[in-house]
This record gives C-alpha cells, structure tokens and sequence, in this order.
C-alpha cells in the first residue's frame, strides 16, 4: 500500500467467521469449516515470521526474496527472477508449482516494505494472538496468506498445478517500478488477486494519483535588502497556497469522495538572514474523478499565475519554478468484487494495479488481510484470526476464479 489514508465504505463490523455463501458456489460450501488445521496454521505463522524478520525496505528485498524463492523451490516449485531496472539485487519473482509458466490465475503481491524496520513480535493478550513488526500487515499478510492458500488447495487436489502462479513484486511502496517491469514477463492472466491490506474485504476500486515536485528557483541576497533578491520560499508558500485552494475545486465523485492534495514535504533557503535561493515540495494528489493529466495542466497554470507577481524587472523570462512530475500518474482504479460472501471496501491509497497492463475481459481483484489504518505506522500488527481467516478467503477466491 502505497501512501496511508482511507474510506472505509462502511464501518459496520463484518461477520468474519460466517461470510453468506450462495446456493450456486456449492465447493466451498457449507459442510467445510471456517478455519484452517493447525498444521496449515503452524506453517503460516513461519512463513510470515520469515518474511517479516527479512528486512525488505524498498531497495533492499535482495534477501527475503532469495529466501522466498528457496521456500518455493524446496517445494518444487520453478522459480524465474526478472531483475528490476537492470540491478541484480532487486528482483521479482515469478514461481508456479506446475509446468505452465502462464496460467489463467496469477496471485500477486509486494515484497518490499515502507522504512522504518520494526522487528518481529508474537505474543497473545486475553482474546487474541498478535503479531506485529513491519510488513506485518503491508503486505507479507497478504503474501504468506495467499502462498498457504494455494499450496493448501494444491495439496487437497481442488486446484491443479497448472492452473496458477505467483508473482511478488519489488519496489510497491516507491513508485511501483518492479510491477511496471513485470509488463515485460508477458503474462496474460485471465484473473489477478492482489494482496495490499483491505481489512479482510473486496476492494472496489482506489483512488487515483499524481505526484510531483516543485522547484522553486529564487536569487540570493543579504535580508537586509531582499529586493536584490528574490525568496525562493516565497515563491514556493504562494504556490502551495494556490494548490491548496485548487485542492477545494478539484472534481469529487459519490465512489470516491474528494480529490485531496498533501503538501508532504517542504524544503528551503539556509538561513534566517539570507534571502532563499531554493526551496522545494513534494506533493501527492490522490485523485477522486477526473485525469491526471488535466489535474497536471491546472496545477501548473494556478502555479503559474501565483508566481507572477515575483517577476524581477529585467528578467521576465527567468524560470520561477519547475514541476516535475513522478511518472504519467493514473486516475481512479475500479477493481473487481463479483465474489459471494464478501464485505467491500474502498481505498485511498495507491496499488501496484495501474502498474500491471489490463487485458481485455481480465478479471482484477484485491483483498487482503489486516488493516490500512496501521500498515505504515510504528504499532503495524495483525491478530492471528485475521491471518487465518485471510487464507480461507484466499481460497474462495481461487476457486472462484475457475467458476
Ligand atoms: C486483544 O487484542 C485485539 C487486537 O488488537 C483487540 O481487538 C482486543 O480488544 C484485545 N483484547 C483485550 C482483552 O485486551
Ligand atoms: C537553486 O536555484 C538556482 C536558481 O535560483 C538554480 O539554478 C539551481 O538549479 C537550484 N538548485 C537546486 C538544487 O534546485
């Protein structure tokens, strides 16, 4: 999960133990229970106690995938690494347990984690087990849930080995560019479940998003005399405060709610008695309705016009400012949710799924286990429950992919 804040489609407290199952989805009927056995249970503790105790910051996911891969290769699975962006240590992985590389399922999700590292903790209070450290829940929740549900259905015989494989991703939480590479393995999936934290729901969509930097470019001066000079912070505060008032027009919609703009990080001049010759913002629009690229074309007009009034005389054509934009940014997601006995959500953060080209006719979906309100913080932790109850979820919607 890319960036944290959300709506939560509502608040009502879903009934996880009993999800309502229709008539038409007979296997993965009534007669089963909700749990999973506690050999499953054992393995998927270890497994998302191996990851977690992994450091994996984004740039640094050399290890736990190595780690990963030998997971899966111990257990027959092939396993093919795609490097990412030319670099050896940063590598996707793409496993299936069969002889088809390309199946009709793909199951994915990130391997990388937000900074800073949290170390692994289990432990229990009166009702619940906890276990909490980075990547808790943002994503190795996902990820050990999604590999235990589909080597569990691989060992009941209710999934063929030919019919799925995974690919976990590098570099989600900076700017997506391990699932960006991953265009070029030339997968073409019919069905894609990904794994971010949904608070054990079917998202339906996320917001959109663009960001940027601005450069503010000003001219240095004694503060005694700042009309030698030209304050590149001031030219950056007016800017910022015509974004924030652009922030109040820019289009909402009923699904998504209002296209919000955070002002994440400002930087500039040296000090105190010396006109600002540079300043700088990074900003991080989260899109509601519209494009990017229209957003994009209003920021740098309001921009623009904000900054006018800091022309020097003589040099009226000197740049103020540049923006310069991370990436083409994409507008709202809508994801698949047509699965029985699911909750919904919808996200304010950003996925990996813009990232990763839609076929014709493709199915997407994204759940997982754990929730967004913790994903990024110091006190990221996931009950045991939620763990448990994820693979059982994982599971009906494996299988209902092949329906
Ligand atoms: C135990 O932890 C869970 C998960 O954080 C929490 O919801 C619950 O209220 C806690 N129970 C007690 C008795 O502290
Ligand atoms: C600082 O501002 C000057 C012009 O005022 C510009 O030429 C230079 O590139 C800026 N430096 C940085 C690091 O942005």
């Amino acid at each position: 999960m890319y960036f944290s804040t959300l709506v939560l489609a509502s608040l009502a407290i879903i009934c996880l133990s009993a999800p309502s199952v229709s008539a038409d989805q007979q296997p993965i009927g009534a007669s089963e229970p909700n749990t999973i056995s506690s050999s499953w249970t054992k393995e998927l503790i270890s497994l998302h106690r191996h990851l977690i105790t992994t450091e994996s910051i984004s740039g640094n996911e050399y290890d736990v995938g190595k780690w990963l891969s030998k997971y899966l290769k111990d257990d027959d699975w092939t396993i093919e690494t795609q490097k990412v962006n030319h670099d050896s240590s940063r590598l996707n992985i793409l496993a299936y347990p069969g002889k088809v590389r390309n199946p009709d399922l793909l199951i994915s999700s990130h391997i990388d984690t937000v900074p800073p590292f949290y170390p692994y903790k289990i432990y229990s209070n009166d009702s619940e087990t906890i276990i909490s450290g980075r990547g808790s829940v943002d994503a190795k929740a996902s990820v050990a849930a999604q590999i235990i549900a589909t080597k569990k259905l691989l060992a009941e015989k209710k999934l063929k080995k030919d019919d799925v494989a995974l690919l976990y991703v590098v570099g989600e939480e900076v700017h997506g560019d391990g699932m960006r590479a991953a265009n070029a393995l030339e997968l073409t999936p019919k069905t894609i479940i990904f794994g971010e934290p949904t608070e054990g729901k079917l998202a339906t969509g996320h917001k959109g998003m663009l960001g940027f930097t601005i450069n503010a470019f000003g001219k240095a001066a004694h503060s005694g005399y700042p009309w030698l000079g030209r304050s590149a912070n001031e030219v950056l505060v007016k800017s910022l405060s015509a974004l924030m008032q652009l922030g109040l027009e820019l289009p909402k919609s009923d699904k998504y709610g209002s296209t919000t703009i955070n002002l994440g990080k400002i930087e500039g001049g040296v000090a105190g008695n010396v006109v600002a010759q540079n300043a700088t913002a990074q900003i991080a629009i989260r899109i509601a309705a519209g494009t990017p690229d229209d957003i994009g074309k209003r920021v740098v007009e309001v921009i623009k016009e904000a900054t006018e009034e800091f022309k020097l005389p003589g040099h009226e054509d000197e740049e103020m400012f540049e923006i310069v934009f991370a990436g083409k940014g994409y507008g709202p997601v809508d994801i698949d949710h047509d699965v029985e006995g699911f909750g919904t959500i919808t996200v304010n953060y950003g996925t990996d799924i813009p990232n990763l080209e839609k076929l014709d006719g493709q199915k997407r979906y994204l759940y997982g286990p754990g929730s967004i309100l913790v994903a990024h913080s110091d006190h990221e932790a996931i009950t045991l429950t939620d763990l448990k109850t994820a693979v059982k979820d994982y599971e009906k919607l494996i299988l209902h992919s092949f329906v």
